[in-house]
């Protein structure tokens, strides 16, 4: 095979159909099962939105009531996942407990083995609801605290953030949050969906590709970039009272530096949005309402200087990861654990690729261009 047709990150080739959701660089857009994703986090919980992906259509009154009641019956931590998370230590990287809890989430479910679409859809839905559980409790844990039980009088977001913190978050903070789930949700053949797509192509097990999509989103490249951005800033430096146009020139002055090194900044470029991220307006949105209800200008200046730097540098616009890190350290969540809420709302559009992957399934092997050593033999 001729050396210049190798695809190097299969960048720009197309494998297969999805009906999923289509991200358009050139309209710069998002559809979920054609509804646009702006839509969707202006006017619906998580759970309807996980309810369309997985359906095909947004739930009626009576499909969302069934539901809902599904996904509240499964949010309770298992006993032995919760074992499980204790004997990791708390130095572990917080993807790993995620990716150590799904891995036992399927090594005891009474379904694993059964690859069927309703089998499939159980084990999504059971997973969609003990993730928060599974994120809350670590955090909790490595700050020496105990594990809530869940609220079921709270819905999904309400009750990730009661899970986590232990008091109920008020309104503006549970919507912002909830766009956040909405807007992580689903991206096409993203690595981390693509993981689990190649991994299901084998029809291995609905767990077994989770994990490997964990494995996946945990690189900074990738879903780690979202705690990436929370490090950057913290490089620079959160000074409180520091003006906004203060805390503007350090971030400029950082990323001038950082792109003078060659220095690859997180939260900033997309392999398919070319002019933008569809998503970052709405997050940002969401930022800004929360700058607002904590009253930090100055993080709103360290945005827009990195921002303002990298754009006249090299023309690179921010990705979701950029406002959703800060949204998360606002709302009082470890840096560490922004990837693994990724993982929460990811878990509705990996197990829907998954589900989708079966209905049409074909082996996904590609091909390679030898380039190692001419042919000889052992003397
Ligand atoms: C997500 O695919 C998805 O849909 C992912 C995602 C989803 O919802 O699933 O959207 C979630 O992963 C968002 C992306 C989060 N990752 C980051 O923020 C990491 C930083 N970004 C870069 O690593 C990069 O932009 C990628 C990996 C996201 C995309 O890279 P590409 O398409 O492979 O492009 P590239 O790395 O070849 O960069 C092209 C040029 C290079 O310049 P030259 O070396 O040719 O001079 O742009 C430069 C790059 O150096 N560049 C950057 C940059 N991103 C690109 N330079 C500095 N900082 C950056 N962030």
């Amino acid at each position: 095979m001729a050396e210049e047709e190798i695809k190097k990150g299969l960048a720009g080739v197309v494998v297969d159909y999805t009906a999923v959701s289509k991200v358009n660089s050139d309209t710069n857009s998002l559809l979920y099962r054609g509804y646009p994703v702006q839509e969707l986090a202006a006017r619906c919980s998580f759970e309807e939105v996980a309810y369309l992906l997985w359906n095909g259509e947004l739930p009626t009154t009576e499909e969302l009531a069934a539901f809902t009641a599904r996904e509240r019956a499964g949010r309770p931590l298992d006993p032995v996942v919760k074992q499980v998370i204790d004997v990791l230590p708390v130095t572990a990287h917080p993807m790993d407990v995620c990716r150590t809890a799904a891995s036992v989430m399927g090594a005891r479910h009474e379904l694993a083995e059964d690859s069927s679409r309703e089998a499939n859809m159980a084990k999504a839905v059971d997973l969609f609801a003990a993730m928060p559980a599974v994120v809350a409790y670590d955090q909790r844990r490595r700050r020496g605290q105990a594990l809530v039980e869940p609220r079921n009088d709270l819905g999904y977001s309400a009750n990730f953030l009661w899970m986590t913190f232990g008091e109920e978050s008020v309104p503006e903070v549970v919507e912002a949050f909830n766009v956040s789930m909405i807007l992580y949700a689903e991206h096409s053949f993203n690595a981390s969906t693509f993981a689990g797509r190649v991994i299901t192509s084998t029809l291995s097990d609905l767990h077994s590709a989770v994990t490997g999509a964990i494995g996946a989103l945990k690189g900074p490249l990738h879903g780690g970039a979202n705690e990436a951005v929370m490090h950057t800033f913290d490089e620079i430096g959160i000074r409180p009272e520091e003006s906004l146009e203060d805390a503007a020139a350090r971030a400029r002055a950082w990323m001038e530096h950082a792109l003078a090194n060659k220095k690859k900044v997180m939260g900033f470029g997309h392999r398919v949005y070319k002019h933008g991220d569809s998503r970052v307006p709405t997050m940002k949105a969401a930022l800004d309402k929360m700058i607002a209800h904590y009253g930090r200008p100055e993080l709103l200046g360290l945005y827009n200087g990195l921002e303002a730097a990298m754009d006249e540098a090299k023309g690179i616009k921010p990705n979701l990861d950029y406002p959703a890190g800060p949204t998360y350290h606002l709302m009082g969540f470890d840096t560490q654990m922004f990837t693994p809420l990724f993982v929460a709302s990811r878990i509705t559009g990996w197990t829907a690729h998954i589900m989708e992957q079966l209905e049409s399934n074909s082996l996904i092997r590609p091909l390679s261009t030898y380039n190692g050593a001419e042919e000889r033999h052992v003397p």
